[in-house]
């Protein structure tokens, strides 16, 4: 029973706090990269997360601030250094970049921009096929969930706001499609 409790407040903590995503990594586990998740995600019967990743906008995140265009827009808000220095900037369009170096594993690049543990939380502690095949382990390892698709939508918001100098309206409808990446139900 009090482990139930226990369980149950430890689930709640992570559903509710609803962090930036971004800002999610509590200090714990380490960031691994998305190669490493992708040795396992990356079939058709998985889901091919891989693939879905990588043709999305988010594998170029950090790209992005390496433009010219960024810079000008870093320098128009004034401030000092270059788009993919800034943490103004960062906090939307990577992972990695306010982490201890010591919690980022060997393979991870900060260049994959918002990649799969930027939604999923640092996933050094869940990576282990044992763990991963138990939900509850892997959650309680540091493996984000979300209640339903509301909170889905409050999570793709703390990125997709007004915050963003170039912020368009974000239609979740529409939106959530081009990124989704089920299991498929066999
Ligand atoms: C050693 C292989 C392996 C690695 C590495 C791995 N996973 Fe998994 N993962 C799995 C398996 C197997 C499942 C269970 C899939 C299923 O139920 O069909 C799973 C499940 C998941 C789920 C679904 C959890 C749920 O039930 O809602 C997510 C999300 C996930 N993995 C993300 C990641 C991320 C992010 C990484 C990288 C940090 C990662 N995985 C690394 C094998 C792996
Ligand atoms: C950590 C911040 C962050 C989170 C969380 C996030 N996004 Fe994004 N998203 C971005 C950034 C930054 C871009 C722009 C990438 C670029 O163009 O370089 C983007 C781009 C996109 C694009 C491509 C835009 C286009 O029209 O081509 C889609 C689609 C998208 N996001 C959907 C989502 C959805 C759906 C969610 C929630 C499940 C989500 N995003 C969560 C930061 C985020
Ligand atoms: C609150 C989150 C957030 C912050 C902070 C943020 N961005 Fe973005 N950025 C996004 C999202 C989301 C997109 C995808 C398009 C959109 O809706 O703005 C994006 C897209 C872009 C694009 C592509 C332009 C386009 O039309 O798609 C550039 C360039 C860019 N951001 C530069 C920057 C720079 C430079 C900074 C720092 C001064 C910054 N961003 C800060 C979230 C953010
Ligand atoms: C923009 C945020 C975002 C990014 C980036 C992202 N995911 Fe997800 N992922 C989600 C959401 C949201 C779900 C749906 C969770 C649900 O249905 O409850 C999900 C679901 C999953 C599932 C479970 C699918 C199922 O049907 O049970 C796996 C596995 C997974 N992601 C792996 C990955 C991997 C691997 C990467 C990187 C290659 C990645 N994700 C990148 C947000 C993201």
């Amino acid at each position: 029973m009090l482990k139930k409790i226990a369980f149950a407040v430890l689930f709640a903590a992570v559903v509710y706090l609803v962090p930036n995503a971004n800002n999610a990594q509590d200090k714990k586990h380490s960031f691994e990269g998305t190669t490493v998740c992708g040795v396992c995600h990356k079939t058709e019967k998985q889901g091919q997360q891989l693939k879905i990743w990588q043709e999305s906008g988010h594998a170029n995140a950090f790209k992005t601030l390496q433009s010219e265009e960024a810079d000008k827009i870093a320098k128009e808000k004034g401030l000092a250094g270059k788009a993919a220095e800034s943490k103004e900037c960062l906090e939307c369009h990577a992972s990695g970049h306010d982490v201890d170096k010591a919690l980022l594993g060997a393979k991870f690049k900060m260049e994959d921009g918002v990649q799969c543990e930027t939604c999923h939380g640092a996933g050094s502690d869940y990576k282990p096929l044992k763990i991963m095949k138990d939900k509850a382990a892997s959650v309680a390892a540091g493996l984000i969930v979300w209640a339903d698709e509301a909170a889905i939508e409050a999570n793709c918001k703390t990125c997709h706001n007004e915050k963003s100098p170039t912020y368009k309206a974000f239609d979740f409808k529409t939106m959530y499609p081009k990124i989704k990446h089920n299991v498929p139900k066999s």
